[in-house]
């Protein structure tokens, strides 16, 4: 994944580069590392003409010394190990022999061993076990081959980095500095990028939250481009004709201040509370007239997803099912290759950052069939929004926890106003007015169930209908930020094999609404009881049999059936998150894991 930030103008480069590489920690944080031109700093001799610091840890924990770097142009990573263990030496920047070239790269470099092999057969020494070196190296090369031919300034670099993106395959989005060359070089294929214009500085970076800071103007780069960022401006051109191109540059109107905590100790807190405007702002927009023709003609829909967004799209097919009578499937996206595409069948992706590797994968196959094809997403100008026929956006904002919160109830917003839509207004009037429901929900004190939950091994959620998938979620927020092994099931599946694993010491986490599903999930509850497991039960107002039943009732604000499916879900995130502030985890940055996943 790997968050990536170059920066050019009259500044000095690091502070820059280290404020934005904060803002990209979400995508990686094992290492990270920057290379600056023209420095006096005392790391020049480890890279020869550029000054190079990398190391294992996170750019908020790097000294000062990183800032000190000195100079006007820089590139700078923050980084999710794909090839080789966090350590200094797999920290980008990666380096050629001579030191007069630095890469960062977020992305994965398919044919690298093989390239590796060649390059080592030809002298060059390898310092790393990254797939990302051999783009330095390969650079160095095509460099040398420029010289014996002749070529001189732009045209050595244009010779280099042309005959760079026909060797390299995978996805690549590249920052690079090369010595002589007084710009930064971008290259993007199959990885996000985009470049930020502001008055006499120009900005690249993974996304557009460290760029929103400096400029609200954004040039969203297409898949092969390569642009030249120098003081005169950006040039960009199209590989592999070489032609210059002009792309779109757009004001963005995302509010900074979002992608700050302001007053919380967590994003993901901040988040949570940011809900009940998310939701209406997501839920109250039109959706297109021929969106709406396109989804009306198709004879079934599939919903193509990961993670947080497989659930919101199960979320879908449970109400789509039952109240517009539509037939729908909920893909995981990377599994997505293996069926047949029903004919007739409008596809939708649900991607909050419209960036990760398998739902685009799984969004292009849809298209390559004839399929219309649709984006749920949350960034604009993101990958899926140029593949996709019909984009809607969720009203989000920047989210920068990791686990996806006010992404998910987002994305169950549009998801419900397409079923609105199509219902012929249905639950229109109820999600409406959901906004005071919310913030009700938002009064919820969650120690108690995280008492129980924190001195847990395994814990159990369970839901019947559309719980099942808020179940899906409840687990999954819970198991992503306190470690603790979580697991969603249907209420009905429990007694085909996880029942051998109920025990006092495992709690479950029971969605029992006043729904159809009610009486049912009353007597599936009690079979958890007399297996000993102590019950969590969500339900709604008032339920007095819930509340004797089970060892802690969560009532619900008093609500519409529609409404109670946001606020469960607001409830299950804010009793992960207390959970993992109880046992001292690492809220926003969970191990192991990434925001923003753009590799298969
Ligand atoms: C990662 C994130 C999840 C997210 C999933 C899909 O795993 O940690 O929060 O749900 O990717 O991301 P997307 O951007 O496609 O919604």
């Amino acid at each position: 994944m790997c968050g990536i930030v170059g920066y050019t103008g009259k500044r000095s480069a690091a502070p820059v580069i280290v404020e934005g590489l904060k803002c990209l920690e979400y995508r990686g944080y094992d290492s990270f590392g920057l290379a600056v031109t023209d420095c006096e700093s005392a790391a020049k001799s480890d890279a020869g003409g550029l000054a190079v610091i990398k190391k294992q840890g996170r750019i908020s924990d790097a000294g000062r010394d990183v800032t000190l770097l000195n100079g006007n142009t820089g590139i700078g990573h923050t980084r999710w190990a794909t090839h080789g263990v966090p350590s200094d030496v797999n920290a980008h920047p990666h380096t050629d022999c001579t030191g007069d070239i630095a890469v960062i790269h977020n992305g994965i470099i398919e044919n690298y061993a093989e390239l590796k092999r060649s390059l080592i057969a030809e002298g060059h020494t390898f310092k790393s076990e990254t797939d990302t070196e051999v783009i330095a190296h390969l650079l160095e090369k095509f460099c040398n081959a420029a010289d014996a031919d002749g070529l001189i300034g732009e045209e050595r670099i244009d010779f280099a980095v042309k005959s760079l993106m026909e060797t390299l395959e995978g996805s690549f989005a590249l920052l690079i500095l090369i010595r002589g060359f007084s710009g930064l070089i971008a290259i993007k294929r199959f990885s996000p990028l985009v470049l930020g214009i502001g008055d006499e500085e120009l900005f690249a970076s993974s996304d557009m939250t460290p760029i929103l800071e400096h400029t609200q103007k954004i040039l969203f780069l297409e898949d092969d481009d390569y642009a030249y960022l120098m003081p005169e401006g950006i040039r960009v051109f199209s590989y592999p004709s070489g032609d210059a191109v002009e792309r779109e540059v757009k004001t963005v109107d995302w509010d900074v201040e979002s992608a700050k905590k302001g007053g919380y100790d967590f994003f993901m807190e901040k988040e949570i509370f940011e809900q009940p405007a998310v939701f209406v702002n997501s839920f109250r927009q039109s959706i297109d007239d021929k969106a709406v023709s396109v989804l009306k003609k198709a004879s079934s829909i599939t919903v193509v997803a990961c993670g947080s967004s497989y659930h919101a799209g199960l979320v879908f097919r449970y109400l789509a099912e039952k109240y517009c009578k539509i037939p729908v499937r909920v893909e995981i996206a990377s599994e997505f290759l293996n069926f047949a595409i029903a004919k007739g069948t409008a596809v939708i992706a649900v991607t909050q950052s419209g960036e990760t590797a398998d739902t685009l994968a799984a969004l292009r196959h849809a298209k390559a069939s004839g399929c219309p094809v649709f984006a749920v997403t949350n960034v604009l100008g993101s990958s899926v929004t140029r593949i996709a026929d019909h984009v809607l956006y969720t009203r989000a904002g920047p989210e920068i926890s990791v686990a996806a919160t006010k992404s998910f109830i987002a994305q169950c917003a549009v998801l419900m106003r397409i079923v609105s839509v199509l219902g012929k207004g249905i639950f229109e009037k109820e999600l409406f007015e959901i906004y005071p429901v919310l913030e009700e929900t938002l009064l919820f004190d969650p120690a108690g169930a995280s008492a129980v939950c924190k001195d847990a091994e395994n814990i159990f959620y369970v839901g019947r209908g559309v719980y099942y998938p808020i179940s899906l979620e409840g687990a999954l927020k819970m198991k992503e930020i306190t470690y603790i092994h979580a697991e969603g099931c249907a209420a009905g599946e429990l007694k085909h094999g996880p029942f051998s694993l109920l025990t006092p010491e495992t709690p479950v986490i029971a969605v029992c609404t006043k729904d159809a599903s009610y009486p049912v999930m009353i007597s599936n509850i009690k079979e958890m009881k007399a297996r000993g497991a102590p019950v969590i039960a969500i339900g709604s107002a008032g339920d007095k049999d819930l509340k004797e039943i089970a060892d802690i009732f969560i009532p619900l604000p008093k609500s519409e059936n529609i409404c109670e499916v946001i606020s469960a879900t607001i409830i299950l995130q804010m009793i992960a998150c207390n959970t993992a502030v109880l046992l001292g985890r690492d809220v926003d940055k969970p191990r192991n894991l990434a925001k923003s996943v753009t590799v298969i």
